[in-house]
Parts: C-alpha cells; sequence; structure tokens
C-alpha cells in the first residue's frame, strides 16, 4: 500500500491576477489606451463622381464626392478624431501625374473643402504621391527605360507640396518613397515661405500584398509591383535606417505602414525616434477583420480594438485606420 503523502496547499508569491478582478482595477492599471485625438481617418475623393461609389473589399469604405467628403469630415470631427489623411482619385492620369500638381486637381480641391470645412480644429493631412495621378500607377515618373526615375520623382513631389501647401493642408505624407524626398519637399517648402507647413515622412513602407483593397479604392493602373522602392518585407534593420535619414532630412512625424504584421518595425523605430511615430493600418488589415466579422468568425468591435491597441502598445503615437470615427464614436 502506497502511504498518502500530504503536499502542501501551494501559495503562489505572486498574484498578478489581483489586478484583474474587477472591471475598476483593470481600467486603473492598463498600460495602454486608445485616444480619439490620435486617430486619423484616411479618406479618398473622387473626380467627377455624381455620388459616393463603395469600395468593395473595404465594406464601410467609400470614394467621396466633394459634399459627402465634407459630411463624414465633419462626422471625423464630431466624434473627436485627431486628422484626416486625403487621397485623390483623378478621372484622368498621363505619364507624370499632370492633375496632382494642377491647383483645380481633385486631390487639391479637396484638401481646400478639408480645410474650409473642419478649419483648424482637426489636422488635414494630404497623401503626397504619384501612383494615383499616373497612367502607368507607379509612385513616380519612369525613364527611358521604363524604370521609376527618383530624382525626377524628387521634383515632381516638389511641386506636389507647393500645390497641397496653397491649398492649407496641414501635413504633407510623403509616401513615394524615393530616396531624398523629405529633404526636397521640405527645401521646397522653406523657400516657397511654408514653414509650418509638417512632413509626415511614410519611412518604413514596406512592399505589402496588404495594400490591396486600397488600389481598389484609387482605381490603381498599376502592372507589375513596387519593389524597387518600397522596402523588402523580411527586412527590419534597415526600417531603423530609413526612420534615421527622414528625421536627418527634416521629417516632423516618421511611419511605419503596413501596421500589424510589423510591429517589430514599429517598436525599433519607437524605441529610436526623436520624433512623434505614426502607423498606418492598411486597407487589407482592415479588410480582413470585415471579412472575418461578417462571417461572425470574430467579435467585430473586440477585434478592431485589439488590433489599434497592438499598434499603440508597440509604439506608435498616431494611428492612421480606416475605422478612425467608428473607434472614436465608441470610445467616448
Ligand atoms: C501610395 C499609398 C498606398 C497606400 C497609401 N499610400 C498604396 C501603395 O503604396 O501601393 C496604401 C494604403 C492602404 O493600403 O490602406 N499613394
Amino acid at each position: 500500500m502506497p502511504t498518502t503523502t500530504t503536499t502542501p496547499q501551494p501559495r503562489p508569491s505572486d498574484r498578478p491576477r489581483r489586478l484583474r478582478t474587477s472591471p475598476a482595477l483593470r481600467r486603473l492599471v492598463t498600460e495602454n489606451r486608445i485616444d480619439p485625438a490620435e486617430l486619423v481617418l484616411p479618406m479618398f475623393v473622387r473626380e467627377d463622381a455624381g455620388e459616393p461609389t463603395p469600395v468593395a473589399s473595404m465594406p464601410g469604405v467609400v470614394q467621396h464626392t466633394e459634399d459627402s467628403l465634407r459630411r463624414s469630415a465633419v462626422e471625423a470631427a464630431e466624434a473627436g478624431v485627431g486628422g484626416l489623411m486625403l487621397f485623390g482619385v483623378p478621372a484622368t492620369r498621363d505619364a507624370v501625374g499632370s492633375c496632382a500638381t494642377d491647383p483645380a486637381g481633385v486631390l487639391n480641391r479637396g484638401l481646400e473643402a478639408l480645410v474650409a470645412e473642419v478649419g483648424d480644429a482637426v489636422v488635414v493631412m494630404s497623401d503626397l504621391c504619384l501612383d494615383e495621378f499616373t497612367d502607368h500607377g507607379h509612385c513616380g515618373v519612369l525613364d527611358d527605360a521604363g524604370r521609376v526615375d527618383n530624382d525626377a520623382t524628387l521634383r515632381r513631389y516638389q511641386q506636389m507640396a507647393l500645390a497641397h501647401a496653397a491649398a492649407g493642408a496641414h501635413v504633407l505624407g510623403l509616401s513615394g518613397m524615393m530616396d531624398g524626398q523629405t529633404a526636397a519637399v521640405r527645401d521646397a517648402l522653406e523657400d516657397a515661405g511654408h514653414h509650418d507647413t509638417a512632413i509626415l515622412a511614410y519611412s518604413a513602407k514596406y512592399a505589402s500584398a496588404f495594400y490591396g483593397p486600397f488600389r481598389e479604392a484609387v482605381d490603381s493602373q498599376l502592372q507589375g509591383d513596387r519593389r524597387t522602392y518600397q522596402m523588402d518585407p523580411g527586412n527590419r534593420r534597415e526600417g531603423l535606417r530609413e526612420a534615421a535619414l527622414d528625421v536627418a532630412e527634416g521629417a516632423d512625424i516618421v511611419m511605419v505602414k503596413p501596421a500589424m504584421s510589423y510591429l517589430d518595425v514599429l517598436a525599433d523605430v519607437a524605441a529610436q525616434s526623436p520624433v512623434p511615430v505614426a502607423a498606418y493600418q492598411v486597407s487589407g488589415e482592415y479588410a480582413m477583420i470585415e471579412a472575418a466579422a461578417a462571417q461572425g468568425w470574430i467579435d467585430r468591435r473586440r477585434a478592431i480594438e485589439e488590433s489599434v491597441l497592438g499598434i499603440r502598445r508597440a509604439g506608435a503615437d498616431v494611428v492612421l485606420t480606416y475605422w478612425a470615427t467608428e473607434l472614436a464614436t465608441w470610445l467616448r
């Protein structure tokens, strides 16, 4: 017969569960929370649109008319959203993206409309890139061999920057991933006296499959990919290098994009950056959660909140998300 051994009652020396016992305690000690003020809503405005056009792969997102853009901006402002990031969808495109620098072009007019509508109450940001405006869909102009010509593109970005600043944009979002773009745009702005127009540099922007739905949202003309200018998804160290270059060139805010598959890069950049760090929860990240929620496979609201909280926890000061208005409404 085995003798019965009396084991001592286990007693953990530490009880982290103590601080999880009630909603009030959890709320008190939470390390990170989301504030509507740090959310930025990306928006699309389409030239010659008779009415808002839904983007099929992004349920809830539309290509706006100028009117619906204004209404949606007011709604975001009322919810407490901190910023708006505008993309333009032109009716005609050409090799150099002429519409991008035309003061009457869809994006420049849209920026004017936003500034007129929300004034200084919400930060108005512009997407400064040529891909929506070129007939080949690349983020820059091409050389004779059909390659994206870095330095010729910088001239176009400078012209775009002046158009956006003239339209009243508070922050220019440089998303083209050309070398030297931050310095080139900063120079052009300073020369023209736009000292207070800020630059949000898309510093670590990866060549990602998660931009898929966005390409529908802007009617992208791209054949092929952007791997000669956007970053290789395998690279972590390079994200720090790109962010450091942008800071040295005068960026006021740096960004990591996409967010959810690049939280390590975001944490690295946040740990070293002397300027605020933004992260962009991109179209494919939005579409994945919406699609799973539509199937009833995940709890939509909890998944949205958790995904944005994860981006904040990794170190983002500012989060661009298509859920900005809805999320801000929940948080109030
Ligand atoms: C380039 C730009 C893109 C996105 C933002 N700016 C597309 C790309 O680089 O291919 C993607 C945003 C998203 O997927 O939500 N103008």
